[in-house]
């Protein structure tokens, strides 16, 4: 950082490497000129300049004459400088421009007679009020318009109806509360409206939208789906909303929707959702389902469920998901899990069950297992019949349930452990658990043990480091170091094996 400012300071005090480059820029070549803390335009820059780069300065207003020599400009970006007004035709003979960027000043309207050569125009976070027709005519080749947090408060067809090639529409964060159709976008891919103020998308909104694939509508006060949604529609977004119900019956055209997002709305229930054959990911987090969606699309991989009321899983539940890899059930009031519930899950790697009500770790869980959390249950103990067939499983997570003691069998039947969660829960810091220890750390499991509960006098001890709990067991752990030791010699193969699986890439559990 402060190299860079010194060589910042340097560029300017010798005005560029190149012999024309204006004061307080850096001239990277000929064709590429950046500014910083500028109060106006500079003169002087090159006429050869492609792009123009001006940060951080404080140029109220910009003219026409600050662009009369910039005859082969394609790109010009001005970026957090106050800017509030642009002199009506000030980009209009720029006929090579290709890219105008004016984000993060204190723009009232869209600049004037843009050059009909534009393909990207960025006006984020403005005051922009108001589309008019005219600020986009002639645009016939722009394929990005964005337009996020400004103050608009409707959009009509007639204000982009000039936009023939536009393929990214971007108007999060004004204030839109109405939407008229139809939109005569034909090639438009990405549209998304997030965080406005919509109640209502009428259904002729999407007529001439026939190839949006991503759609947003999150955050805003929707109570249903639009309807007519395009068929080439693959990604919806309708989180933060006000929804009920779901009608996957006015969804089953959308043949090749593969995401759909409705976390964080007032969903009761779920049912349908099979009609969306090709729907790979599902997210419902926070909301009131009390029960697990009945008949869900056969091809979903992942199911987010967290934050809910649900209360079973059941065999029923998730029979004919042969292909999902992540199922997320945490924080709800789950108590009862079937044994083999997740058994036709074959693919299943990642399992989130923290904060419910689970006495017990669940039984049959799928031997594919990578992950599993089980945080914030009440668990008392681990058996070796619910672990013995988890082969692939690296990270177990049951901090802060009530485990007191540790089935050492249990633990040894985990060749890939890498990563056990332990702490939080009432150790009893018997011998035997510092066995267990000793057997964890031979495997190169890294583990949060945790502290003591009980005996009285070891209360508060960590027991996976204590040296006065060590010195107090050492006899005990001697014993048992000597019958490793036979083992070892009867069984060279299985000690190799191990050595191996320790070289697997480290996986951090709290990345996501
Ligand atoms: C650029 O515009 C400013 C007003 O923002 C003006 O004062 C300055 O003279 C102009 N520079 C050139 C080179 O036209
Ligand atoms: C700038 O253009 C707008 C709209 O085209 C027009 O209403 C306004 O009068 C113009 N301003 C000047 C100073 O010419
Ligand atoms: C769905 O996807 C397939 C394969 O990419 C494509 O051929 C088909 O046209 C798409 N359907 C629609 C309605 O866009
Ligand atoms: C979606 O499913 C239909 C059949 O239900 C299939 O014809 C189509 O190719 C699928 N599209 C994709 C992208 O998988
Ligand atoms: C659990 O879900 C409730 C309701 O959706 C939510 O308010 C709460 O923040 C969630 N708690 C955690 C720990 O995520
Ligand atoms: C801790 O374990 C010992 C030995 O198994 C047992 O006698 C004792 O009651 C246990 N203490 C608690 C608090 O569970």
């Amino acid at each position: 950082m402060h190299l860079l400012y010194a060589f910042l300071v340097l560029l300017s005090v010798s005005d560029g490497f190149y012999p024309t480059c204006p004061g307080r820029c850096s001239c990277d070549s000929v064709q590429s000129v950046q500014c910083y803390r500028l109060t106006e335009v500079p003169s002087g820059i090159p006429s050869t300049t492609k792009k123009l780069y001006i940060s951080h300065s404080k140029i109220q207003h910009l003219q026409l004459s600050n662009f009369t020599q910039m005859l082969a400009l394609e790109d010009f970006i001005l970026l957090a400088s106050g800017t509030e007004s642009v002199e009506n035709d000030t980009f209009k003979s720029l006929s090579t421009l290709k890219t105008l960027e004016l984000w993060k000043n204190k723009l009232r309207r869209v600049p004037s007679a843009l050059p009909t050569s534009l393909e990207v125009l960025k006006l984020n976070d403005n005051l922009i009020y108001v589309l008019h027709r005219s600020d986009f005519e002639g645009l016939k080749k722009l394929k990005t318009l964005e337009l996020k947090n400004n103050l608009l408060s409707s959009l009509s067809p007639g204000m982009l109806s000039f936009l023939a090639s536009l393929q990214s529409l971007m108007l999060d964060g004004n204030n839109i509360e109405s939407v008229a159709g139809p939109l005569a976008l034909p090639q438009l891919k990405f549209m998304s409206m997030e965080n406005n103020k919509l109640h209502l998308i009428p259904a002729s909104f999407f007529t001439s939208l026939q190839s949006l694939q991503f759609l947003s509508f999150s955050g805003n006060f929707l109570t249903r789906i639009p309807i007519n949604l395009p068929k080439s529609l693959l990604s919806l977004k309708m989180e933060r909303n006000q929804l009920k119900v779901v009608r996957f019956r006015d969804m089953k055209h959308l043949e090749n929707l593969s995401h759909l997002y409705l976390s964080e709305n007032s969903l009761t229930s779920i049912d349908g959702a099979q009609l969306l054959a090709n729907l790979t990911t599902l997210e419902l987090s926070q909301n009131q389902l009390q029960m697990l969606p009945l008949r869900l699309p056969v091809r979903l991989q992942k199911l987010d469920i967290s934050n809910n009321l649900i209360q079973r899983v059941t065999v029923q539940d998730f029979q004919d998901l042969r292909d999902l890899k992540h199922l997320f059930l945490d924080n709800n009031t789950v108590s009862l899990f079937e044994a083999g519930a997740l058994q036709k899950c074959s693919q299943l790697s990642n399992l989130a069950l923290e904060q419910n009500l689970l006495l017990s770790i669940p039984l049959r869980l799928p031997r594919t297992l990578a992950r599993l959390d089980l945080k914030g249950n009440a668990i008392r103990d681990i058996a070796e019949r619910e672990l013995k067939d988890l082969k692939q499983l690296q990270v177990l997570n049951l901090r802060n349930n009530k485990i007191s003691a540790l089935d050492l069998k249990a633990l040894e039947g985990l060749p890939r452990l890498r990563l056990l969660y332990l702490d939080g829960n009432p150790w009893n810091c018997t011998c035997s658990l510092l066995r267990a220890r000793e057997v964890l750390k031979a495997k190169g499991t890294d583990v949060r043990g945790g502290q003591c509960a009980a005996p009285a006098e070891r209360q508060g001890e960590s027991w996976m480091s204590s040296k006065k709990i060590m010195r107090q067991c050492e006899h005990h752990l001697r014993l048992t170091e000597k019958s490793k030791e036979t083992k070892k010699k009867t069984k060279p193969e299985e000690h190799s094996s191990m050595r191996a699986n320790i070289d697997d890439d480290y996986y951090d559990y709290e990345i996501d």
